[in-house]
């Protein structure tokens, strides 16, 4: 499925459009990342800004490096016409995904909300490297399926920030909720609606089972 699918084109326009803001956003319109840092008022201990600001850099460059290589990987077409390019992009994929839990592995401790939003982000570094290895895993043993599933379940993470994001938003600025208070229910809504939006594209999209 999915050459020139209505719903591949979605999504890859989606990606495309969220690399071209992120790079935007993080390296042109707000390189210090003030308006973000701007809500880091209670920290248990002090941010050394330099560092925390390139690895954050590493960590936007390699979020678009995952999400692009990700996207490339879904057309069915590139997969027929090179299985050999797919292989390597799948690569490309599972060290980009690795380097983004490694930098957010960084900077979880130092995450607006405390405590609370670290420990969400530490649970989703794990989790996130555990389905793409399964994703790896599985087409090593030849189950294209099971490959299928858990790729999709990893590159829904992708999505992390821009969820994030949206959330906290409606909440901060929609309802008027606490901007710290709204950024830590989004970070474990995020997680929950992206585990069921992947569901939802593996049985509706690619009509496949549970397991
Ligand atoms: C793949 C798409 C992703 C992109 C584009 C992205 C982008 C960003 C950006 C721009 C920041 C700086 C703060 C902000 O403006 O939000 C950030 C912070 C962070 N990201 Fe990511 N990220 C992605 C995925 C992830 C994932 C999957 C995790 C966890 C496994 C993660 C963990 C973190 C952590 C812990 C921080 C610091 C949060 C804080 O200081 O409160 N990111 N990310």
């Amino acid at each position: 499925m999915f050459k020139r699918n209505p719903l591949y084109v979605l999504m890859l326009t989606l990606s495309v459009g969220l690399i071209m803001y992120t790079v935007y956003a993080n390296f042109i319109h707000d390189p210090h990342a003030a308006a973000f840092l701007n809500h880091k008022t209670n920290l248990k201990r002090p941010l050394p800004l330099t560092l925390w600001l390139n690895v954050m850099y590493v960590h936007v460059f390699f979020a678009c490096l995952a999400m692009a290589s990700g996207a490339i990987n879904f057309n069915e077409g590139f997969l027929r016409r090179s299985r050999k390019g797919h292989r390597i992009n799948g690569y490309i994929y599972l060290i980009s995904v690795a380097l983004v839990d490694l930098t957010s592995g960084y900077m979880a401790p130092y995450a607006t909300g405390g405590k609370i939003s670290s420990v969400a982000f530490n649970l989703l570094n794990s989790v996130w490297l555990g389905m793409t290895i399964a994703a790896i895993v599985q087409i090593r043993k030849k189950r294209v399926d099971k490959h299928r599933k858990w790729m999709v379940r990893s590159y829904a993470f992708c999505f992390t920030n821009l969820f994030i994001h949206l959330f906290t938003y409606v909440l901060n600025d929609g309802l008027g909720l606490d901007y710290v208070l709204s950024y830590r229910i989004s970070i474990y809504a995020a997680i929950a609606a992206l585990f069921l939006l992947a569901e939802l594209v593996i049985r509706k999209v690619y009509r496949l089972g549970k397991n």
